[in-house]
């Protein structure tokens, strides 16, 4: 039996190593890709390393597509809240130049830039492929009723915007891709800590839980040329 294929990239945050895990539990071929070298081995993980440049990001998407040029599921696990410097912010005072740019960065321009490197393979492929960014519901400009965190906020905005775009031209293109915006939820990982302290217990997910709903919400897309916006349920969330 032919083994379906999956990339992972941002593959050494929480929720990108539990869908790595997630797919090899499933016998899938998995190809992981991180900004560091990721310390788990499996006969059917194949590693790389990326400094998420431009062109290191189109290199990387030509070589996997040679190697693997039926993949079924891209998922770009990537994302940024706060560095060393900034939080989150509560205040128009303290929106940073550099920290909006950082964040734009990391959550708008990298996904955007791993859906571009990819298109010639998305193009040309006969198997159909899931990419999902993962974004956050905080991005939706009309769910917004607690203001604040404006980086954040209007850097998942961007990204939402560029594959809602994007989803009418692959569409007009006849591309065998369905993309999808997944909110996971609010998970145990190194971005949310230091918001973790007002969420109660049974609200905290575990990372290994949302990469099972991530998969699962994967398995059952419709291909039907939009991008779907849902979260860890599956439900939609409004734009
Ligand atoms: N955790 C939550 O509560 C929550 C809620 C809503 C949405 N999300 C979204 O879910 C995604 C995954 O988050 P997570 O909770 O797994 O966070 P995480 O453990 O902090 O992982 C985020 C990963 O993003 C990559 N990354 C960090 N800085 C980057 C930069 N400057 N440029 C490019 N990539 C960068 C890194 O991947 P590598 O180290 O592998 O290179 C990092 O491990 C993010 O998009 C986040 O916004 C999370």
């Amino acid at each position: 039996m032919v083994q379906k294929t999956a990339v992972v990239i941002g593959a050494n945050g929480a929720i990108g190593k539990a869908l790595v895990n997630q797919y090899l539990r499933l016998n899938y071929q998995v190809v992981a890709i991180s900004s560091v070298k990721l310390n788990v081995a499996h006969p059917m993980l194949n590693k790389f390393i990326t400094d998420y440049s431009r062109d290191n990001i189109q290199d990387l998407s030509n070589r996997i597509a040679r190697i693997y040029p039926g993949t079924a599921y891209i998922t770009v696990c990537n994302g940024l809240l706060h560095t060393k410097n900034n939080m989150p912010e509560k205040k128009i005072e303290t929106f940073d130049e550099a920290y909006f740019s950082a964040l734009l960065q990391a959550n708008a321009m990298t996904p955007f830039l791993w859906l571009q490197a990819f298109m010639p393979h998305l193009l040309s492929t006969k198997t159909p492929c899931v990419f999902t960014a993962l974004s956050a519901r905080v991005g939706s400009i009309s769910d917004n009723q607690l203001g604040g965190w404006y980086s954040y906020r209007a850097s998942k905005a961007a990204l939402n915007m560029l594959f809602k775009t994007a989803s009418i031209e692959l569409q007009r293109r006849r591309c065998n891709v369905k993309l999808m915006l997944f909110h996971p939820g609010t998970t145990d990982s190194a971005l949310s800590k230091p918001f973790q302290n007002n969420v109660p217990i049974d609200k905290l997910f575990k990372p290994e839980f949302v990469a099972q709903q991530l998969h699962e919400l994967q398995t059952n897309r419709v291909f039907d040329g939009d991008v779907d916006y849902i979260d860890w349920q599956g439900e939609s969330i409004e734009w």
